[in-house]
């Protein structure tokens, strides 16, 4: 029987949970990579458009793409399609778990584990990594991993003129902003149909395991101070969650 949003919703995701759900059988794809159906099916084709828009090296051919955290909906799919289409080498970062869900192709190399602890196992990759894509996995490494090791282990792989993509990050200030706005409320009352209800939004707290703008803003310093350039961009707005989520860009000049 299929997951009910709240039950999906309601549960303390983390890389370890991530298998457990992957070894389900009563799940759908987008279940099992932690999403009620209504935020992921028939949203892919958009999402993958915004990768491609953002990550545009996808668009080329012959590149080295790193895609952590490749999950096993119709996304992954969609990721190799290119890669195959493209001539590209797809290196893809899950557990063994998640990875088991895509057959063994000439262009694909697997490496299960959880990233970055895993880079010793694509260490000739230095420096030759054209396209790093990690969709809707950061919230999950900032709980599990040491962010700054991520950013800095990632950015040393991207090659000259590499993109690292850091998207569907959750960011509860961005959220805030929304819910305290006009359009906010509104899309609040229109969701629990009480046009009376006014979204609760609390500051000043201490937000223990959220991403805010004091993150999102020093992983793009972080990046800038080690020559990189890295861009603050909005997801397309047809979206379900454009409102409370954004993506960096980070290049290699
Ligand atoms: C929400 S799903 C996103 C999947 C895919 N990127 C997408 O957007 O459809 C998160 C995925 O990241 C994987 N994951 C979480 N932390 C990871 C880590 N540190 N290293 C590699 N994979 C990780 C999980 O196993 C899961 O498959």
């Amino acid at each position: 029987m299929s997951k009910s949003i709240e039950d999906i919703a309601n549960m303390e995701l983390n890389y370890e949970a991530f298998k457990e759900l992957a070894k389900k059988q009563d799940l759908s794809v987008y279940e099992k990579i932690g999403f009620p159906d209504a935020y992921r099916q028939g949203f892919e084709n958009i999402i993958f458009e915004d990768i491609r828009n953002k990550a545009d090296l996808l668009n080329s051919t012959q590149k080295v793409v790193l895609d952590i955290g490749s999950g096993c909906s119709e996304l992954s799919q969609m990721m190799k399609d290119i890669c195959k289409q493209n001539q590209h080498e797809l290196i893809m970062s899950d557990s063994e778990e998640m990875l088991s869900f895509h057959k063994d192709e000439n262009f694909i190399t697997k490496v299960p584990g959880l990233f970055p602890k895993t880079i010793g196992d694509i260490k000739g990759l230095f420096s030759q990594v054209d396209i790093i894509i990690c969709y809707s996995v950061f919230h999950y490494i900032f709980l599990d991993t040491n962010v700054w090791e991520f950013i800095d282990k990632s950015l040393s792989l991207l090659s000259s003129g590499g993109q690292f993509l850091i998207g569907d990050i959750p960011n509860i200030s961005k959220r805030k902003r929304f819910f305290s706005s006009e359009q906010g409320i509104k899309f609040h009352q229109d969701f629990i149909q009480d046009n009376n209800s006014i979204p609760d939004v609390k500051y000043n707290l201490i937000e223990a395991g959220k991403i805010d703008d004091s993150i999102i803003y020093a992983i793009m310093q972080r990046a800038n101070l080690a020559g990189f350039d890295a861009y603050l961009l909005p997801q397309n707005v047809q979206l379900p969650m454009a409102n409370r989520r954004d993506d960096i860009l980070i290049r290699k000049p």
